[in-house]
């Protein structure tokens, strides 16, 4: 009898095949819990999952499926786990990391420039026909001028070595040193990191510890020239706490792709300030990278399955007790 999965992800039909063949596949609408969407008795007899970050796999969640073995993430980040849970009860958390790692930071690299340089502005300044009644405002170079990296993961270390391109001095701060960052950034202690950087940007998971850690001390720190980037998770910022900066001028301006609420209504003071640019959660939205992201947590779902060890697992310490 084959394994019943749960699949709450549009899948390329060669993959939905592929899972077929070896898979009982169970729908879920994108976002709606498995505890609602599918019966008990279905339920009872789930092993595995794919599915995105809007799934919330918390302790109500593994109890509505008590045969799961393996979820697997449509995404690097996994604050949508409750991994401490899942990993007591031996379930197996797989992601992808690694495949993303380009797309996210050129998005990064972007939002600087157009921070920078006025992109957006000078786009709809164009279109108006303003530019008939004179030159555009100067802007502001960013070579020569710091970047701060916020984590050095493997995205951080990507936006490190395109930054490079770009002369800009790279210094960083992490929870410890990375061995492999050396010749690339120079490590940082937190404060100095807030303290120097020209452009800051974050490149580290949201978790309870993260959660609120770039706040109203961390932005007073930095300089009235500076830049905020995130392309990491809203919540890793005290958003009340940024829209307060960029209003009184405390930073020069934010470059998001993550906010705190997704999607961003726009009745939200974000949307009203000049300074900022905005991006959707788009990252990892290329049609290469997330046919690369979509072939990875399938890959991790069937391996795990099938006993051979995925390539990517964020609880592994649950794959070696299962072994
Ligand atoms: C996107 O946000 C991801 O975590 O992959
Ligand atoms: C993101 O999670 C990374 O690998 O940097």
């Amino acid at each position: 009898q084959k394994p019943k999965v749960i699949v709450s992800v549009p899948l390329p039909p060669d993959l939905r095949e592929r899972l077929a063949a070896a898979c009982d596949l169970v729908d879920v609408p994108m976002g709606q819990s498995p505890a609602d969407a599918v019966p008990a008795d279905v339920r009872a007899q789930v092993s595995g999952m794919v599915c995105t970050m809007k799934t919330r796999i918390d302790q109500a969640l593994l109890d509505a499926l008590p045969a799961l073995k393996v979820s697997s993430n449509f995404a690097v980040g996994f604050d949508n786990v409750d991994v401490a849970a899942a990993t007591s009860r031996g379930v197996l958390i797989c992601n992808t990391p690694g495949v993303l790692d380009g797309a996210v930071a050129d998005v990064t690299i972007g939002l600087m420039l157009c921070l920078a340089r006025n992109l957006v502005a000078g786009d709809a300044f164009v279109r108006s026909g303003a530019w008939a009644q004179g030159p555009f405002p100067l802007t502001r170079d960013i070579r020569g001028k710091t970047l701060g990296l916020l984590g050095m993961g493997r995205i951080g270390r990507v936006v490190a070595r395109t930054a490079r391109a770009f002369d800009m001095p790279v210094i960083y701060h992490n929870r410890r040193e990375d061995p492999e960052a050396g010749g690339l950034a120079t490590f940082v202690e937190r404060d100095e990191l807030f303290k120097s950087a020209d452009v800051l940007s974050i490149h580290i998971p949201l978790s309870a510890q993260t959660r609120h850690s770039v706040g109203k001390r961390e932005l007073s720190l930095m300089k009235p020239t500076a830049y905020l980037i995130n392309t990491a998770r809203g919540p890793v910022v005290d958003e009340a706490a940024l829209v307060d900066a960029l209003r009184a001028g405390t930073i020069a301006g934010a470059g998001l792709d993550v906010m705190e609420q997704e999607p961003l209504p726009a009745t939200h003071p974000l949307c009203g300030l000049p300074n900022v640019v905005l991006q959707a959660h788009v990252g990892s939205a290329t049609h290469e990278t997330r046919r690369a992201m979509i072939d990875l947590a399938v890959a991790n779902l069937l391996d795990a399955l099938g006993g051979r060890q995925p390539a990517a697992m964020v609880n592994p310490e649950t794959w070696k007790a299962a072994a």
